[in-house]
């Protein structure tokens, strides 16, 4: 192992819609590559020990934004972790710069139908919590577009189980070590 152990490892920072499977597949990588996993919603709801839902009805989205960027200034810093971005850290481009200059950053793409699918039974989540949940994701993945696909390495998901995502994400990160 090189001085500094896992620590000198570049950190995969990934970024993609709601329901893009950015948890299970950093969970699967970090396990791989013995790095440490962060889910950024999680570190927010702990520090600030309530919901995303609760922080979106309570404080605003817009407060949630400021805690989301003040996180990514914190993990961009640091190596040797696999970062689950929230879907919305990308609307800030500085966010993605920041991760991309320390890290590789990722972008997971799905389908409507496959994010619909793997979200229509979730609560969680503010942004999707009224009306129609197929045409908010449509039109909300539309709105993103140009974001999401700001981010240096696009990995499309369809077809592929979390476990292939993960393993082609690890061939990329391999060759750019
Ligand atoms: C959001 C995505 C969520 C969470 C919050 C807002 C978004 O994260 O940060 O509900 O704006 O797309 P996940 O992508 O992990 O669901």
């Amino acid at each position: 192992m090189k001085k500094g152990g896992n620590k000198s490892k570049k950190n995969i920072v990934l970024f993609g819609f709601m329901g893009t499977g950015k948890t299970s597949v950093g969970r699967i990588l970090a396990g791989k590559l013995g790095l440490r996993f962060i889910d950024m919603d999680v570190v927010i709801e702990e520090r600030q020990k309530k919901s995303i839902s609760s922080i979106f009805a309570e404080e605003g989205e817009q407060a949630f934004r400021k805690m989301e960027r003040d996180l990514v200034r914190e993990l961009a810093g640091g190596s040797g972790m696999v970062i689950a971005t929230g879907g919305g850290v990308v609307l800030n481009r500085v966010n993605v710069d920041d991760f991309a200059r320390t890290g590789l950053a990722v972008c997971l793409r799905a389908t409507p139908e496959d994010i619909l699918d793997r979200l229509k039974e979730d609560t969680t989540r503010p942004l999707l919590a009224e009306g129609d949940k197929m045409q908010k994701v449509a039109a909300l993945l539309e709105k993103r577009r140009p974001f999401y696909e700001s981010v240096p390495v696009q990995v499309d998901t369809s077809g592929l189980t979390v476990e292939q995502v993960a393993d082609r994400i690890l061939s990329i990160y391999r060759e750019s070590a």
